[in-house]
């Protein structure tokens, strides 16, 4: 059965594109299983570039606008994680139909293990449709009370059918001033499933046009992705140190993925 989750913010910003592609990867290359990402923030959409992808001819915009087969606008990053960008030109923001976001998804079903949906942030129309679409929600947000407040705002936004997965706590700079980690699952009656560490990796990673995960594996933002892929799948990676050795030396011979400290 194929799983369809939502990655929302009330607040821009705060690292739900930083979450769907390193998850995206890890669920790929640590846990085998099928993903799609799919680009849902059409107006600033940042997956595809995120990804080291730029321009990819055929995007969600066309779909939406129910001219392609959401088959068609599908991509394979080299991780093996599959990628749905949305086009990142202005002026291809016109025409588009956010109901038809739905039944696209729906030839995706029972053809991927799960498809990681990267939200709009707000509580606008744009946003309400990865809501809509989305059968479970991960929330992701910033250790600091706006951003927990609309947290809570978009959390009562969905139906309570949906299953509500818990919190990415990103950013994390442990300073005084911050919310704790119990201060936040009280407020938001959902538990924090990772805590990402505010990483300059991640940065270099983003002007490496890489996700931080093959960037650098073993920085402590990288860590936490993968106790979220434990987190989400319930599951332990597969071969993982096998595979780490492996992933070293493919990563010295092709120049990526090479660990930086
Ligand atoms: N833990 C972190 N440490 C350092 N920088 C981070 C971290 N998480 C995200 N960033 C950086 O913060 C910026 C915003 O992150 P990102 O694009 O993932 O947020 P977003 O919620 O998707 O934003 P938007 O609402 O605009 O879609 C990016 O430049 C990203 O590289
Ligand atoms: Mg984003």
């Amino acid at each position: 059965m194929t799983r369809i989750i939502g990655i929302v913010s009330g607040k821009g910003g705060v690292g739900k594109t930083t979450v769907v592609t390193n998850l995206g990867v890890e669920l790929v290359t640590k846990f085998k299983k099928d993903v799609v990402i799919i680009d849902c923030n059409i107006t600033t959409s940042h997956l595809s570039m995120v990804m080291g992808m730029h321009f990819l001819p055929i995007t969600l915009n066309q779909v939406l606008r129910g001219n392609i087969p959401i088959e068609n606008a599908v991509y394979t990053h080299q991780t093996g994680l599959k990628i749905i960008p949305a086009s990142l030109a202005v002026k291809d923001v016109e025409g588009i139909e956010a109901s038809e976001l739905k039944k696209a998804v729906k030839h995706l079903l029972g053809k991927v293990d799960l498809i990681l949906l990267d939200s709009a942030p707000c509580l606008g129309r744009e946003a309400k449709m990865t809501l809509d679409v989305s059968e479970e929600l991960l929330f992701v947000t910033t250790p600091y009370v706006p951003s927990v407040m609309d947290t809570i705002r978009t959390k009562e936004m969905v139906e309570p059918s949906k299953t509500k997965l818990g919190t990415v706590l990103n950013m994390i700079e442990n300073m005084r001033h911050e919310l704790t980690v119990k201060e936040i699952e009280n407020l938001t009656e959902m538990p924090v499933l990772a805590q990402i560490p505010y990483d300059r990796n991640i940065l270099k990673s983003l002007a490496a046009k890489q996700p931080v995960v093959t960037y650098n594996p073993y920085c402590k933002a990288s860590k936490q992705f993968l106790k979220l892929g434990r987190e989400i799948t319930g599951e332990d990676p597969i071969n993982l140190e096998k595979e780490d050795v492996i992933g070293k030396l493919t990563g010295l011979i092709k120049g990526v993925g090479v660990p930086r400290f």
